[in-house]
């Protein structure tokens, strides 16, 4: 389905509200390769302060669970029934790897720029996340990584490198997605909203914006990209 998501919302309250490269534009460019089914139950896994699980429903018609874990649940219930969207989407802190959530909950998985942080091994996949997901569910993440592999940190990149940060080459992810389980990997590729994405962030006033703008400064399209992932839950 193509849609742009960032029709629905002002310029001010998405840099207000994004927390890295803008989210709506990896959402809608992963929603473009899916067919959602009608009023979709949704699972916005690392969601932040909420824009892509405002999205999903006011422009997908989605019904959304938007679970985060620096986030408090209130601050995102209020910012969803200002929005008008409390039936719609429903705010819940939680732990990726502690999610409360009964079997077979959500049609699909959405997560965006947050998997790095808590899902670089097969077992998260095929423990924590796979029982949640419906038989011929889908799972669709958006994360940054790298355009190549590197034995050691380069020198220019090293002053922003974070260790165990998980930033990994899409064929790392492929491979690792291969090995699970109960997973059929439909798609792996390089977003191509990217560079606009990340253009977009770097509008905000937001500090980390700020300190992630001389690292792009120096980087140059060189080391980064946002990877997507979609795959399926088997039916067996
Ligand atoms: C960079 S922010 C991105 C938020 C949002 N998806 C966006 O793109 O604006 C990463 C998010 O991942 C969430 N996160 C990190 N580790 C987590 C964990 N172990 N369990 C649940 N969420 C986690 C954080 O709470 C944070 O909001």
């Amino acid at each position: 389905m193509t849609f742009d998501s960032t029709t629905l919302f002002s310029r001010h309250f998405q840099l207000q509200t994004m927390m890295g490269p803008n989210c709506l534009r990896i959402l809608d460019e992963l929603l473009t390769r899916i067919d959602l089914p009608a009023n979709a139950r949704v699972l916005d896994l690392g969601c932040g302060m909420g824009l892509t699980s405002m999205a999903l429903a006011k422009g997908y018609g989605c019904t959304v669970t938007a679970a985060d874990l620096w986030i408090p649940a209130e601050d995102n219930a209020r910012r969803f029934a200002e929005a008008g969207l409390s039936g719609r989407v429903t705010a819940v802190h939680c732990e990726a790897r502690a999610l409360p959530f009964e079997p077979e909950s959500f049609d699909i998985v959405v997560s965006i720029d947050a998997w790095h942080y808590f899902a670089a091994d097969s077992a998260f996949l095929t423990t924590h996340l796979l029982p949640l997901l419906r038989p011929g569910g889908l799972l669709a993440v958006g994360v940054p990584g790298l355009r190549r592999a590197f034995d050691a940190v380069p020198d220019d990149l090293r002053p922003y490198w974070v260790d165990g940060m998980n930033f990994f080459t899409l064929q790392w992810w492929r491979e690792m997605w291969l090995q699970c389980t109960g997973l059929t990997l439909r798609e792996a590729f390089d977003m191509g909203c990217h560079k606009q994405a990340w253009a977009e962030w770097l509008e905000s006033d937001n500090e980390h914006a700020k300190t992630d703008m001389v690292m792009m400064d120096m980087e140059g399209g060189r080391y980064f990209a946002t990877h997507g992932l979609i795959c399926e839950k088997q039916n067996w």
